[in-house]
């Protein structure tokens, strides 16, 4: 994230001296994206984040994932999968290609401590209510919060007791997530035509500590997964500041960008990396051009695999498809996609709609993962099919 922080206590001067009450030096540590040319932190441990104590490889199920092939759109029910574990190690594995990983969650556990070293990720709460706790600090969550963790950011899910089990889409991508280039300055600022801005991300305000020694942290990476055990506990920080950090963006604090015909997508986008990009349909008035078609055209989006995961309302184009809360549809390149039949006359005259989904577009090929084999809706590809 392009945009200045600084929380809790930092010496004035970079790489200077700053000591602790007992006279002993803070451990001063870089994190940085790009081979430490893009964005980075700089933060202030109580003790030194590098003494390890142990390494183990830990034997993790291997998620097979197979082509996409025969080539279909389908259709993926989330609320079928099976509930149970955290939300690190038990992600149902939707889709997958070089660049991205789409899986699921839903359970009611709270996780131990984790860090993904491969990229970033983002956590899309669909349901439920809790913490995100990180070296940086606490972020909390709700629905409609997309989490968005940098690579090698040390974090864990505590959840509510209260709440609901937490429901939530996770991406990972291999590079990292941060707002479309295009609504960003030279110098990085969100531009007037962005649909959000500084003030919408929320990240952590203060400082989060704990005490531990001998403290586990699952590191996933290239090889696989690997257990650290530090001296201790990584929430030491005191202080840090830069433009890399976790934070959270709300659907709900998304203002869409609306116009007399109906807008191309891409005015839905809310974030992109490498290869991928996301975008949030909210609530919002329909198009007024007194002869618009609020129903979107028949598309063939000819570089892309489109992954559309549908949160709440009612989705006017997908009427008749079997669509319901937490529904994913895949819709990949070479397949030409539109509304179900019947749609676009009933959307003439609509003036606005109530629906809420996130849009993952991916450049590559999807590969299904099990969790969209054992929850797919066979009988989606014929959806569009006249009097079925
Ligand atoms: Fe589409």
């Amino acid at each position: 994230m392009p945009y200045y922080r600084s929380v809790g206590e930092i010496p004035p001067k970079r790489h200077t001296q700053f000591r602790q009450p007992d006279g002993s030096l803070y451990a001063e540590e870089l994190m940085g994206e790009e081979g430490l040319s893009f964005d980075s932190a700089l933060l202030y441990h109580k003790n030194i984040p590098t003494a390890l104590k142990s390494i183990e490889a830990i034997d993790a199920e291997e998620q097979e994932t197979k082509p996409n092939h025969p080539l279909k759109p389908r259709h993926f029910k989330t609320h079928q999968l099976k509930a149970g574990g955290d939300a690190v190690r038990a992600r149902a594995l939707l889709m997958a290609n070089e660049d991205c990983a789409i899986s699921y969650f839903v359970g009611s556990e709270s996780s131990g401590l984790y860090k993904n070293a491969i990229g970033d990720e983002m956590v899309y709460i669909e349901e439920g209510t809790g913490t995100l706790e990180t070296t940086f600090g606490a972020i909390r969550f709700e629905p409609g919060d997309h989490l968005v963790i940098p690579a090698s950011v040390i974090h864990r899910y505590e959840l509510d007791e209260s709440s609901d089990p937490v429901r939530a889409l996770i991406l990972h991508t291999r590079g990292h997530i941060g707002p479309p280039r295009r609504y960003l300055s030279r110098n990085g600022q969100l531009l007037e035509h962005a649909p959000y801005c500084e003030r919408d991300i929320k990240a952590p305000n203060e400082p989060l500590t704990r005490e531990g020694t001998d403290v586990e942290v699952l590191v996933k990476h290239r090889g696989g997964m690997t257990r650290f055990v530090y001296d201790s506990h990584p929430f030491d920080v005191v202080g840090w500041d830069g433009c890399m950090y976790p934070y959270k963006f709300s659907i709900h604090d998304f203002e869409p960008i609306t116009g007399r015909i109906h807008q191309p997508p891409p005015v839905h986008q809310t974030f992109e990396a490498p290869g991928v990009v996301v975008c949030a349909f909210v609530p919002r008035l329909f198009d007024y051009h007194p002869d618009a078609i609020p129903a979107p055209y028949n598309h063939a989006n000819v570089d892309s695999d489109e992954v559309i995961f549908y949160h709440e309302g009612n989705f006017m184009s997908r009427a008749g498809a079997g669509i319901e809360q937490g529904s994913i549809s895949l819709h990949p390149g070479g397949h030409t996609h539109g509304p179900q039949p019947g749609s676009v006359e009933r959307s003439i005259g609509r003036k606005g709609t109530e629906e809420l989904a996130v849009m993952i577009d991916t450049f590559r090929p999807l590969d299904l993962g099990p969790g969209a084999v054992d929850s797919e809706d066979d009988a989606y590809a014929w959806t569009w099919l006249e009097g079925r």
